[in-house]
């Protein structure tokens, strides 16, 4: 028995074997050419190749058809059928994403080896079981977020991270472009903020306030380029890049680079220097100002992202925004006179409105982190619950769309076991188990608040993974387990799933994935050397509570 994840709506296999044979074509319409070039290049470099031909071409007389990939006005967007049988193998999907689903779907259905990068058998053939898929997902939004600001990851890594995102049907990349520790992005009109926001002079290891530095640089972005390549290599594969670049908070590498954007520089620009980029983790003090040209700073990055990043979000975080610099500056207190702002959360209210407008008034649409909900955001806005499912709840009551990605269910970087050898054990346990148990429904949501909840994501915060390998140690398993959820209509054991996952194991083993191994970490996957700070259930949620007590459900 084949074990297929994430689980179809139906699936059922007969007996028989259609054997797919070096030569055959792979049929397709015009508009189903890209998904027939991936299949072909999928399973030719696995060793099988195999040749696209459009529907009605002549030349597929003189070649049996492997494999037909056709669209079904029946089904809906991203759904789709798959029947393998003795006449070929036919992938029908309500648009080309569904063909592509149905593609992804067909490889489970052949030996691991087409997970290879080049063959590895003299065999020039591979036998699929005749079968039947029903499938359509349960989520529109089926997301990862990668912190490439804490820890760069280069574009060759990334655009692997793309492609094990797509075999597992994920299709939003919610790209974490900046924060104190780094800016990731190139902006032509503020080269500054990669020249000097683009790189750190040394890295903590290990969780804040204590954990010492490890005296090594660290750097990288994006060049503009290399945006729009990775948005076009993620858009064949039907992944939706949302870009985030976080204010008013968050913004450290940003101030590094251009002094003016903090508080204490202008006119009294000898009281405090500027900050460098951060080289701890944790939150840091230092948040933009509210002068006009600060605004228009960021209006004018936000245009050219919005330029870069075709997504119909935008991201612009507002998270953990300390108000301290704020309350304590002359300046800020007379510009918050001036504006009408009455607190220092309304001022951080007032700076996402100035972005999330200019957002707005290009077509798109503000996504920013559940602190949102403590002020009122403007409609339209989508809203991310992290701390716990109250941002959830509270948003779709509001009338906002939402997206859950709790952290006590979908926070990739807490500590996957109680093993003491987990590397740098940190934040609650959340184990594969407790991500197949992710539910981004609220649970006392009405029918009717459910429709707002766009889905979910899980989030990789990269403190803790300074490198692809490690990115791959806390990613997986887990995120198979959250790419069901949020693909799958039906809910099956954890057992179940385990042992489905035991298969889908060795296909990550083909592709070269560093996951968890089920009995833990391998010896070069710990960190003897460094200390953790994990959490019992208890102390996360009394901390997770207190976060958020600003929200009203
Ligand atoms: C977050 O984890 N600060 C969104």
């Amino acid at each position: 028995m084949i074990s297929l994840l994430p689980l179809p709506q139906s699936v059922s296999f007969s007996d028989g074997l259609f054997v797919l044979r070096a030569g055959m074509a792979v049929e397709a319409c015009t508009e189903l050419e890209r998904v027939a070039t991936w299949l072909t290049t999928a399973v030719g470099r696995a060793g099988v190749p195999l040749t696209p031909v459009s529907a009605g071409e002549e030349s597929r007389a003189n070649r049996a058809v492997g494999v037909r990939l056709t669209v079904a006005e029946d089904l809906p967007a991203e759904a789709y059928r798959l029947d393998v049988d003795a006449n070929g193998i036919g992938i029908s999907g309500g648009d080309e994403a569904g063909v592509f689903y149905g593609a992804q779907a067909l490889l489970q259905l052949l030996p691991e080896r087409v997970f290879r990068s080049a063959a590895v058998a003299d065999v020039e053939s591979m036998s699929v079981p005749f079968s039947q898929i029903r499938d359509e997902p349960r989520f529109g939004w089926r997301g990862v977020l990668l912190d490439v600001a804490r820890h760069f990851m280069p574009k060759h890594d990334l655009l692997r991270f793309i492609d094990l995102m797509a075999m597992h049907r994920l299709n939003l990349l919610h790209l974490h472009l900046t924060d104190d520790q780094g800016w990731r992005v190139e902006i032509v009109s503020r080269p500054r903020l990669t020249e000097i926001g683009g790189w750190r002079v040394e890295s903590q290891v290990g969780p804040p306030p204590h954990s010492p530095a490890n005296g090594r640089p660290h750097g990288g972005f994006y060049t503009q380029d290399d945006i729009r390549e990775i948005v076009a290599y993620a858009r064949q594969r039907f992944i939706e890049i949302v870009p985030e670049i976080d204010i008013p908070g968050h913004s450290r590498a940003a101030i590094a680079a251009y002094p003016e954007l903090g508080i204490g520089v202008g006119d009294d620009a000898s009281a405090t220097p500027a900050p460098a980029v951060a080289t701890t983790w944790g939150v840091h003090a230092e948040v933009l100002n509210l002068e006009d040209s600060t605004v228009q700073f960021f209006r004018d990055v936000f245009t050219e992202i919005m330029d870069l990043f075709p997504s119909a979000y935008i991201g612009l975080g507002g998270d953990e925004c300390p108000t301290d610099l704020w309350r304590e500056d002359a300046r800020t207190q007379e510009l918050m006179r001036a504006r009408g702002i009455a607190t220092e959360d309304g001022a951080r209210e007032w700076f996402v409105e100035q972005i999330a407008e200019h957002i707005i008034a290009r077509g798109r649409r503000p996504y920013g982190w559940d602190e949102l909900l403590e002020g009122t955001p403007p409609p339209g806005t989508v809203v991310a619950s992290w701390r716990g499912m109250r941002g959830a709840l509270a948003g779709v009551r509001r009338g906002y769309d939402v997206v859950a990605c709790p952290d006590d269910k979908a926070y990739l970087d807490y500590r996957q076991s109680d093993d003491p050898d987990e590397p740098i054990p940190f934040g609650a346990l959340l184990s594969l188990r407790d991500t197949y148990s992710f539910e981004p429904i609220p649970a006392d949501a009405t029918p009717e608040e459910a429709r707002r909840v766009l889905g979910g994501q899980a989030n990789l915060w990269t403190e803790h993974m300074d490198s692809p390998r490690t990115v791959d140690y806390y990613a997986y398993p887990r995120l198979c387990a959250i790419a069901e959820v949020l693909w799958s209509r039906r809910r099956a054991t954890f057992e179940a799933f385990s042992a489905r996952l035991d298969d889908h194991l060795r296909r990550l083993d083909a592709l070269g994935v560093e996951y968890r191994r089920p009995t833990g970490p391998l010896p070069w996957q710990r960190r003897p050397e460094v200390e953790g700070q994990p959490l019992t259930a208890e102390q996360h949620a009394e901390h997770v509570a207190a976060l958020v007590s600003g929200i009203a459900v």
